[in-house]
């Protein structure tokens, strides 16, 4: 996935996240757990490209009471190259985590799927819808945030780049996703967004929100009558509070968890279960986007 010139997302399935993630299921990677300080305010995030021997490095802080809530830098280098890449963290993040959301929504959400619900209207927000109508264009948008505000600035920003869909906000998620096809969950949240029974028997959900053990946004329940796809296991095992609560109360277990990249090498046909994508986010995207802007800007 990359930006077109007007700064749309593009979406090709043999794109760098997807061949990211695949390279990182066929071990192409040295990626360090993410060292995290102070209780999650401040992350250190790093990968190493074996094939390019190129690596990048991320340091950001994070603060829910600070809009963007995610400050910090990226700098990309490679050992045949002098010059290195830095990059704002924020901007990076944004793109790639909307750019594995739009890999992962067209590999599992059904073909005719555009009706969206977004739970989140923060910094990451515009770029899961944006990577979401790439893949499957949007008949219908709602957009949910616990703050009214925050919902209706999110619609008005991206009504001009959504024409011919439909537009609505909400507070209350539950009552929000009973009519949804995708459901994307980029929220702060510490306990589930909504119950299961509130999805349709149909449905594909991408959840972003929650990096630490103490943070969920998603139900037991769901999760166990899902297909789970993660971003990479080390990762969600350490940080994925959703996930890490299901296993412990035996809703789901180790083996029904499926790296991305293996399901990337492997698609099999759609199911009848629901999908589920779970993400804390891992340092091989941040190089992915990284790569990208140092293919076009490195001399
Ligand atoms: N998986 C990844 O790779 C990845 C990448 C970036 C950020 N994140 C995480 O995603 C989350 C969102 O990031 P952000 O930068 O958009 O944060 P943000 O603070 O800008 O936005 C979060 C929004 O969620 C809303 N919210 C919180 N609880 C809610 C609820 N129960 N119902 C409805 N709305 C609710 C808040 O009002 C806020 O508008 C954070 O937890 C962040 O750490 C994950």
């Amino acid at each position: 996935m990359g930006w077109s010139s007007t700064g749309r997302p593009v979406v090709r399935s043999s794109g760098r996240p997807v061949e990211g993630f695949v390279g990182l299921a066929a071990g192409e990677f040295e990626m360090p757990t993410r060292a995290v300080l102070r209780d999650g305010q401040f992350l250190v995030m790093s990968a190493h490209h074996r094939a390019t021997a190129s690596a990048m490095i991320k340091t950001l802080s994070l603060n829910f009471d600070r809009a963007p809530a995610i400050a910090g830098t990226v700098v990309w280098s490679e050992t045949g190259r002098l010059d290195s890449l830095v990059a704002d963290a924020g901007t990076v993040t944004t793109l790639r985590t909307g750019a594995v959301v739009g890999v992962a929504t067209d590999l599992l959400a059904p073909a005719g799927a555009g009706r969206l619900t977004l739970i989140g209207a923060g910094g990451q927000g515009p770029d899961q819808v944006r990577a979401v109508h790439t893949v499957r264009p949007l008949r219908e948008l709602t957009v949910v945030d616990s703050d009214p505000r925050r919902a209706e600035a999110l619609a008005e920003q991206l009504a001009p780049e959504l024409n011919g869909t439909h537009i609505r906000t909400a507070t209350d998620a539950a009552s929000a996703v009973g009519e949804a096809d995708i459901v994307c969950c980029a929220t702060n949240a510490t306990s589930p967004l909504f119950p299961e029974q509130a999805l349709p028997a149909q449905v594909h959900v991408n959840a972003i929100g929650a990096f630490r053990p103490t943070m969920r946004e998603l139900p037991d329940e769901l999760l166990a009558s899902s297909t789970v796809i993660i971003d990479e296991l080390d990762a969600i095992l350490e940080e994925s509070g959703e996930i890490l609560h299901a296993l412990k109360a035996n809703a789901i277990t180790e083996d029904d968890l499926i790296e991305l990249g293996t399901a990337l090498s492997a698609p099999t046909a759609p199911g009848s279960k629901r999908t589920v994508f779970k993400t804390v986010g891992v340092a091989m995207q941040d190089w992915a986007i990284a790569r990208l802007l140092a293919d076009k800007f490195l001399p």
